[in-house]
């Protein structure tokens, strides 16, 4: 059967990477969570003294790209491939809210975008791919077959988000929740390089008010679709 590229963009915390890999098993595609290495490169910065509260060394950042090796790895036990920094593996590492507060500004440095963006052609260079992050349809894979961008308001997805932490066993405050999404939002649509906006020609959902077998079921109709070439 033909294999098709799918782009799955959108703002934090809508969740694109839910979606992505329910569609990913289903279809027997990899799954490719770029905000992942985004959140690798900030533990790189901020273990090696490159990023903390109001200081930030672009210039080590750039000089220490050759450093850092990021490599996703499969287990049969994880239900995700694990992000690994240098032989190590860091996922559980990333998901918290002091990496979630320096990611953005480390994902407005081009020269990251270039190292990262390179990586994430390479790996969906076979198609069989769904990648979610915020310009894998505009940057990344401008010519997949399907793009999707995800919406829903700050406060639903910061309470997904807070739900999540706590969940995890994280002291944290909701307010900080939904400042951290608010700010990350700003940033990420506003910076100069590939800032996040919906490719012309990707299908916005908004998810505010759908359950998540109602989004699989309407992204997985749009997925058989285009391979089987309806539209
Ligand atoms: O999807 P996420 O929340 O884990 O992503 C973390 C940050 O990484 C997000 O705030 C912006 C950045 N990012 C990006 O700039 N480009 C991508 N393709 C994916 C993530």
């Amino acid at each position: 059967m033909k294999k098709i590229t799918i782009a799955i963009d959108g703002y934090s915390s809508t969740g694109k990477s839910t979606v992505a890999k329910q569609l990913a098993d289903y279809l027997g595609y990899l799954y490719v969570d770029s905000g992942a290495m985004y959140r690798a490169v900030t533990f790189y910065a901020m273990q090696n003294d490159i990023i903390s509260k109001g200081y930030f060394n672009v210039e080590k950042l750039i000089e220490s790209l050759p450093l850092i090796n990021l490599k996703f790895v499969k287990n049969d036990d994880w239900n995700k491939a694990h992000i690994y920094l240098n032989g190590n593996d860091i996922e559980k590492k990333i998901r918290n809210l002091e990496v979630s507060e320096f990611v953005s500004p480390i994902a407005t440095i081009h020269e990251v975008r270039v190292k990262l963006v390179a990586q994430q052609q390479q790996m969906g260079f076979e198609k069989g791919v769904v990648m979610d992050g915020r310009d894998i349809g505009t940057v990344v894979f401008p010519k997949a077959e399907l793009k999707i961008f995800m919406n829903a308001s700050a406060q639903e997805r910061a309470q997904r988000r807070y739900k999540e932490l706590l969940e995890r066993g994280e002291a944290i405050n909701f307010n900080d929740v939904l400042k951290n999404i608010e700010e990350r939002d700003h940033i990420d649509t506003t910076r100069q390089d590939s800032p996040l906006v919906k490719a012309t020609d990707a299908i916005e959902i908004d998810n505010s008010e759908m359950n998540l077998e109602d989004q699989f079921h309407t992204v997985l109709q749009l997925a058989k679709d285009r391979i089987a070439g309806r539209v």
